[in-house]
């Protein structure tokens, strides 16, 4: 598969991202959120399409008031109601839309390494708001953010990332990106969850070990993405991977629970600790918006 990096004009990954970069995209979205008005004119008469071929809510929404809130023209293009069912081509959808004058594409998609490609075919800056199971790095950005909040420096922070890795685009972005700035990632997975490429890069530990970190990464299990059943049931993936009343109970007292959602209630995650005080998940959400207008502004400037 061809590697993505971010380059000066696309966003397309945390991999190869210098730690620098991260930053100055973290210290520019803490500029927006402390921002007093929720309008500016920053770029007025820009035009950017939100071109989703796969569902969301959180990206989506929250890209198009970033871009809102900069002062964009946002085009909403959606799957379903496109020429798409008619058999055309992401390609040629996209250039279809660079064609009519766009200044940016926000652009999520089923297959990997495509973006690589159509990075570079089309001129305007593109970014990835999710891509199969390769990169989703605006989640990763937002979630560094939220620990930088949360912690002060990033350096030395131990994140466990637990559940569903193989599937996982944010698993693969957050690695990246933590690393570039200092921070020990370590997985937590049943076997047919594990990614094996990723095993170089961290290491995979046992669930008692994984929820005694800094940060306690839960990951949704993407059953539309399992060709067979993995678990018996969702109460046996809960009792083996999920964090449940009892391990929070073990984890350290300073210690944040994460999840990029949408969220499996109670089989990750148990359903009361979703808003527990240690829980930043709709805190997460909320800083999707400033990061997402640091990113589109990084794009268009
Ligand atoms: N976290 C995330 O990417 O959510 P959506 O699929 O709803 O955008």
């Amino acid at each position: 598969m061809t590697q993505l990096v971010a380059s000066e004009k696309h966003l397309l990954g945390t991999k190869g991202m210098t730690a620098q970069e991260i930053t100055s995209i973290l210290d520019r979205a803490a500029y927006w959120e402390q921002y007093p008005v929720k309008l500016s004119n920053h770029l007025q008469g820009r035009f950017v399409a939100n071109m989703f071929f796969e569902n969301s809510t959180r990206t989506r929404f929250s890209f198009e008031v970033a871009e809102k809130r900069l002062g964009a023209e946002v085009l909403n293009f959606a799957a379903a109601v496109s020429s798409v069912q008619k058999g055309e081509s992401i390609y040629d959808t996209v250039k279809t839309l660079e064609s009519m004058g766009i200044d940016a594409g926000v652009i999520r998609m089923k297959p990997n390494g495509l973006l690589a490609e159509l990075a570079q075919k089309i001129k305007v800056p593109l970014i990835n708001a999710g891509d199969g199971n390769n990169e989703h790095p605006t989640q990763a950005l937002l979630d560094l953010y939220t620990m930088r909040k949360q912690f002060g420096d990033l350096r030395g922070l131990n994140v466990s990332i637990i559940g569903d890795v193989r599937h996982s685009r944010v698993a693969r972005s957050n690695l990246w990106a933590l690393q570039a700035v200092g921070a020990k990632v370590s997985f937590c997975a049943p076997e047919s969850m594990q990614a094996p490429e990723l095993a170089a890069h961290a290491p995979y530990i046992k669930m008692d070990e994984a929820v005694k970190a800094d940060v306690v990464m839960m990951l949704r299990v993407q059953l539309e993405r399992h060709e067979e059943s993995v678990f018996k049931s969702t109460e046996e993936y809960r009792e083996a991977y999920g964090l449940t009343v009892k391990r929070e109970a073990t984890m350290a007292s300073h210690a944040i629970i994460m999840h990029p959602a949408p969220i499996n209630r109670d089989v990750e995650i148990d359903d009361v600790l979703v808003e527990c005080g240690r829980s930043k998940i709709f805190e997460q959400m909320s800083h999707g918006v400033p990061i997402r207008m640091a990113v589109i502004e990084r794009a268009l400037n």
